[in-house]
């Protein structure tokens, strides 16, 4: 009989391999999500050597000052060591498919901002081609409907993100204000291409394709554990 994987086990596992990437008495950027909290939790542990965190959401900024980690503005900041950060889907060539938190603009930005970006991952989050998870898009309010259809023209079936508060739907907004979009139905042979196109698209805030900065290390844990994948 075959036992499923701990998957909360192995987001633990990946999020401690990531400890060793952690410079001393340096500022790291800190991404969003349930294997990121596993990390926050490791820094947390060390915060006697980190100097501060520009973090990615105002969920992640909680869960660090909650644990006595100091939270700079990325403004204030200058450029960051290293990056650590979930996906939703990442390749073996390290692009990723990101935003199923709704926080993928300002993730883009910190890892933009930052020397190196270590991807944290179980083994489920290992594709062949990025698509199968919708990918996310964040947009202005207003050009919700006009980038929907613009997106129809690109091959993809958005849907608009919502969640039930008090047995009402309502959209989900990001902490930047706006709005997402999920689409489904695009199988992305060209990770760096479509990232481009639908940035290209008026009222589109950004995509969740990380191809153009991708990460360079993902600690990917496995049954047998943690591997390490670089470009
Ligand atoms: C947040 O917007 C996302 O990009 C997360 O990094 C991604 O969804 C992975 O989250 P989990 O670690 O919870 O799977």
């Amino acid at each position: 009989m075959s036992t499923k994987p701990d998957q909360n086990g192995l987001k633990a596992a990946a999020a401690k391999a990531a400890v060793a990437y952690v410079p001393d008495n340096a500022i790291i950027g800190v991404g969003t999500g349930s294997t990121v909290n596993f990390f926050i939790d490791e820094l947390i542990k060390i915060r006697d050597r980190v100097k501060a965190a520009v973090s990615s959401s105002d969920a992640s900024t909680a869960r660090l000052k909650a644990g006595g980690i100091d939270v700079m503005a990325l403004n204030d900041a200058g450029p960051i060591a290293v990056y650590v950060d979930g996906a939703d889907e990442v390749t073996k060539h390290l692009a990723m498919i990101k935003g199923g938190g709704a926080a993928l603009t300002r993730e883009k930005v910190v890892a933009a901002a930052s020397d190196k970006f270590v991807c944290v991952a179980d083994q489920s989050k290992l594709v062949d081609i990025l698509g199968k998870f919708p990918l996310p898009v964040e947009v202005i309010p207003m050009a919700r409907s006009y980038v929907a259809r613009e997106l129809v023209k690109l091959g993809g079936h958005p849907e608009w993100r919502m969640r039930e508060v008090d047995g009402q739907m309502r959209a989900v907004v990001t902490d930047n204000g706006n709005w997402i979009l999920d689409v489904h139905g695009f199988s992305i042979v060209n990770p760096p291409l479509l990232e481009t196109e639908i940035n290209q698209i008026p009222g589109v805030v950004t995509n969740g394709i990380f191809a153009r900065r991708c990460a360079d290390v993902l600690l990917l844990a496995t049954t047998d554990g943690v591997e390490k994948r670089t470009r």
